[in-house]
């Protein structure tokens, strides 16, 4: 498939900056910084100080600085959710900088650190203090961190950065991204339905219009992951399987995401993940629909959707421009990597990439909806343990553990029970990668079970006073128990 004008629509999404030649200069010159910022940070890391290979990255990193504090007059570095900023420019995230840009988000999150602003006059040795400050600072809290490095830094009489903390978007963007993430989620459900009903009247659909959908959910994932993937905790029972498709395109993009694919393989991963059970359109209704088990002659109706999809695939209008991979992923989806699933293959093989991404996206979906044939759905966190410590799932252990890491030990939605006896859903994974186990978590109830709506959100991995971590989650639970709606936290 060929995206001609695809890799530029972020970019143009982006506010137009007024002077474009100079903004390409600052890009470029951004990006050296960063390669330069991450190879100094390495060197101060791996050698001792008096290393010739520690004085020539921070000689390069401070000839970098200065020159783009000349050019530009100012700098600052700036980490806003996956992206940096120099100066007002965002740098384009690439294949050859992932490595730099990923590890510097994080060590800077993890530090408290939102941005520096770097003054001229920046020395070698400043950036050397700076530097391994930042890799030593030993508290656990990152607001802390980051007094703690600003403090040493002013003792080591240091005044060429200025940090500061993460700015939050603002409440107003945050309102923003969120009404987007909801309009681009109910477009994907309507498109796909149309789809997959102008399939089942053995139609030949066009699918420009999906295209357009999975471009909007790629650019959505890229920009704010956050709000889609609390929207698929919706899982409307009348519509699971559109609901379903599109949960299954926003979770195997998001995880594709983090395995670093490009925004091109996204598109591709995202078409491949949409039309994964375009072959139930070939089955009958009242099978899929069914509420009591599935009798020896109907099941078999089921397991025909993957290579019924693959045919489906084969008359869809524009299929030229379609992946063959999505053809491949329907059809490999149900395979477990023993092969031990269905359909039977003849021969060994080797199941692709993108199958191993979209079955595990689809059975966490499955399996923590409510469906006809599954009336309590299992708890996300059951799920998560199922995939990552089930070998008879037959998912690929290396991607349920980037997936672990895309939604944390509980996954958005999870109804945790605190130790405080309050009640919290899971409203995000927390940036910090060592507190897999302490999400953002939406305070439902109060200790009294008192239920509470909107509820506050609160960050598990927050301390007291005395340094203990004030809420730990202690069990998560099924949400029907308490009478409660997860979805409707995220809408
Ligand atoms: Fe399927
Ligand atoms: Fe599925």
């Amino acid at each position: 498939m060929t995206y001609t004008d695809g890799t530029d629509t972020l970019v143009r999404a982006m506010p137009e900056s007024p002077d474009p030649s100079s903004d390409a200069a600052v890009r470029r010159a951004g990006r050296q910084l960063i390669f330069s910022l991450y190879g100094a940070l390495r060197a101060v890391k791996l050698y001792p100080v008096e290393n010739a290979a520690v004085e020539k990255a921070l000689a390069e990193l401070t000839n970098q600085s200065r020159e783009l504090l000349s050019s530009e007059g100012e700098l600052e570095i700036r980490m806003a959710g996956e992206f940096i900023f120099i100066n007002q420019t965002r740098l384009r995230l690439a294949l050859d900088n992932f490595g730099s840009f990923s590890h510097l988000l994080a060590l800077f999150r993890g530090s408290g650190v939102g941005s520096v602003t770097v003054a001229k006059g920046v020395s070698a040795k400043d950036w050397l203090i700076f530097l391994s400050l930042l890799q030593h600072s030993n508290t656990e809290n990152p607001s802390e961190r980051l007094d703690e490095v600003a403090a040493k830094l002013e003792s080591a009489r240091v005044t060429s950065f200025l940090l500061a903390p993460p700015t939050d978007n603002g409440s107003e963007n945050k309102e923003q991204d969120k009404e987007r993430a909801k309009r681009t989620y109910a477009e994907s459900v309507t498109a796909t339905r149309d789809l997959m009903e102008s399939v089942r009247m053995g139609g030949s659909p066009n699918i420009k219009k999906i295209k357009r959908v999975v471009q909007g959910i790629v650019d959505q994932i890229l920009n704010d992951e956050t709000s889609l993937i609390g929207l698929t905790t919706i899982r409307d029972y009348d519509e699971y399987t559109f609901t379903h498709s599109v949960n299954v395109c926003i979770f195997s993009v998001a995880l594709g995401k983090r395995l670093g694919l490009t925004k091109l393989q996204l598109y591709d991963l995202g078409m491949a993940a949409l039309f994964h059970d375009i072959g139930k359109s070939r089955v009958p209704q009242e099978l899929l629909r069914k509420t009591s088990g599935l009798t020896d002659d109907e099941w078999p109706l089921i397991a025909a959707h993957p290579w019924l999809g693959v045919l489906a695939l084969f008359q869809v209008r524009g299929a030229q421009e379609l992946p063959y991979r999505a053809m491949i992923v329907a059809h490999e989806h149900h395979m477990k990597l023993d092969l031990t699933g269905y359909p039977r293959p003849i021969r060994e093989r080797q199941l692709s990439v993108f199958s191993k991404i979209v079955a595990i996206a689809d059975a966490f979906d499955a399996a923590t909806s409510r469906r006809s044939y599954q009336s309590v759905p299992f708890t996300p966190a059951e799920v998560m343990n199922e995939l990552r410590n089930n070998p008879r799932r037959g998912m690929d252990p290396v991607i349920v553990k980037a997936f672990i890491n895309l939604t944390g030990v509980y996954p958005v939605g999870t109804l945790v029970v605190l130790d405080t006896f309050e009640l919290g859903i899971v409203h995000a994974v927390n940036p910090l990668q060592e507190m897999l186990s302490r999400p953002i978590v939406r305070i439902i109830s109060d200790s009294m079970g008192n239920i509470l709506h909107p509820g506050t959100l609160v960050d598990l991995a927050d301390k007291t006073a005395d340094g203990i971590f004030a809420r730990t989650s202690i069990k998560t639970d099924n949400p029907d128990r308490y009478g409660i709606r997860t979805g409707d936290y995220f809408v």
